[in-house]
């Protein structure tokens, strides 16, 4: 007999269907078993009656998260047990027929509540577990409905999706990359991306003009609710667009995808309103303000846009990439404002340059960042050079990109949204680890996969790594 998903048993009323799923609760009455199964598409109430001795016997066997091919009449409920509004609420399976396809341990934990009292590292440990709880089945699933809305709509604006190298050098964003050596290439390492900049704008000089990429980030940061070590961005660019068209498609996508996804949200201001970083901080002492008009309201979603940052800042105890007095405040591929070219040329009033960065702010989370930017060699230099880097620095790690804006690079700008963040936000989840199938712990481990851990004896050697 062909499977039947438990969604569709109700138009299966008087019939016999085969049922393959997991016991999501067992009930013994002695005389006879109550088994509520559940598979990917809901759950029903089983129940093995004495007349079915065989089936009785392995009812009364079966544990919670067993595997199970169940073989049932399915009857109609007597009118006072119908559950309204439940999936399957009306029905009821007769067992027929029991075949254990998998024994499971004892969990350990309970699946049928949402989680949030479990233990982090026990339910990161068994993630497979907590994954089947009802709250995390939601939250992958509409991940996924999210991630074919946005490639869907980029699909019919005409972009295209490419997937950019992730054993690459290193890309400034802020952060550590993560390391990895080179087998081939004794003492030599590939760099993680920290995202996929250099290379979407080498797309961009590659001709392609509307790009996007749901893709993987990896910072070596510390870690914290919004943050993880491994995340996603959908990432975009385009070629000879100014500020205002980037951050208008990207706002028309938010706002479909809201409508359209999340038809209980509500969107407090639209078109998204414009703060001026300078605004924002004397307002709101942020530059990823919470400008909600109800904080209790769940439903709410206040999207703005900040603009108008400085460009560079004086280089903090934390700077990981500049060695000079300045870094860059945001991404060093930003292009300065207009009215303030010739300053940056002449590197004078560096303090007061401005740049065309844009963030994206939503409930009191950076969500998004984005900019024009320099595709005049020269001024990428200067960028540079304001950071302390030598000539001989910029010429051995971006070099690529000075050859590339001086071959006929067209102007370009994109954005990247933290993926995980916005769906935080959408599923009203307290951190990013909730909307990520396998996440890691604030200390960076992948508890499941026991990772990172000490490399064998002779991997090391083959790597000609040494420890001291
Ligand atoms: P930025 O560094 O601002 O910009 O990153 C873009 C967005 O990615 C999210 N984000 C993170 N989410 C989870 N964990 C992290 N560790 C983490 N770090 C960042 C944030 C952030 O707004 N290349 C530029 C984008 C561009 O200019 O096009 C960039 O990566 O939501």
């Amino acid at each position: 007999m062909e499977r039947t998903l438990i969604k569709d048993i109700s138009s299966s009323i008087g019939k016999e269907v085969l049922v393959k799923g997991w016991v999501d609760v067992r009930r013994d009455q002695g005389k006879m078993v109550f088994l509520d199964l559940r598979d990917a598409t809901g759950k029903v109430q089983a129940v093995v009656l004495p007349n079915h001795d065989v089936a009785l016997l392995e009812a009364q066997k079966v544990r919670p998260e067993w595997v199970l091919a169940v073989t049932a009449q399915v009857n109609k409920r007597p009118e006072k047990n119908v559950k309204e509004g439940v999936i399957n609420g009306d029905v009821e399976l007769e067992v027929l027929a029991i075949e254990v396809l998998n024994e499971a341990m004892t969990p350990a934990f309970d699946i049928a509540t949402d989680g949030y009292e479990v233990g982090e590292e026990v339910r990161l440990e068994f993630k497979y577990l907590d994954q089947r709880r009802t709250r995390i089945q939601h939250n992958i699933r509409t991940r996924h409905k999210v991630v074919k809305y946005i490639r869907d709509y980029f699909d019919a604006e005409n972009f295209i999706e490419v997937e950019t190298p992730l054993l690459t050098n290193p890309t400034p964003e802020g952060s550590r990359s993560y390391l990895v050596p080179s087998r081939l290439w004794p003492k030599s390492f590939y760099a993680l991306p920290q995202s996929p900049q250099q290379y979407k704008q080498l797309l961009m000089a590659g001709g392609f003009e509307r790009y996007f990429q749901i893709a993987k980030c990896m910072r070596d940061e510390d870690t914290r609710g919004d943050r993880q070590p491994e995340f996603t961005q959908l990432d975009m660019e385009m070629s000879f667009v100014t500020k205002e068209d980037v951050m208008k498609i990207n706002e028309d996508l938010l706002i479909k995808l809201v409508t359209e996804l999340f038809p209980e949200k509500r969107i407090q201001t639209v078109p998204f309103p414009v703060l001026t970083y300078k605004e924002a901080m004397e307002k709101y002492g942020t530059d990823k303000p919470d400008i909600r008009e109800d904080k209790e309201d769940d439903n709410l979603l206040a999207f703005c846009w900040v603009v108008d940052f400085p460009m560079f800042e004086k280089t903090g105890a934390d700077n990981v990439d500049g060695t000079g007095e300045w870094t860059f405040t945001h991404n060093p591929f930003s292009a300065p404002q207009n009215s303030h070219m010739n300053d940056l040329l002449d590197k004078k009033n560096i303090g007061e340059i401005m740049t065309s960065q844009y963030d994206i702010a939503c409930n009191g989370y950076e969500i998004g960042g984005g900019s024009i930017r320099n595709h005049n060699a020269l001024l990428l230099r200067r960028v540079f050079e304001i950071m302390g880097y030598s000539d001989e620095k910029i010429e051995k790690n971006f070099k690529h990109m000075i050859l590339a804006l001086s071959s006929g690079t067209p102007p370009h700008g994109g954005i990247a949204w933290g993926l995980d963040r916005l769906l935080m936000v959408l599923l009203n989840e307290p951190n990013i680890r909730e909307v990520i199938a396998f996440p890691k712990t604030g200390e960076g481990k992948d508890l499941l996969m026991n990772a990172p851990s000490p490399a064998p004896e002779k991997t090391l050697r083959e790597l000609k790594i040494t420890f001291t």
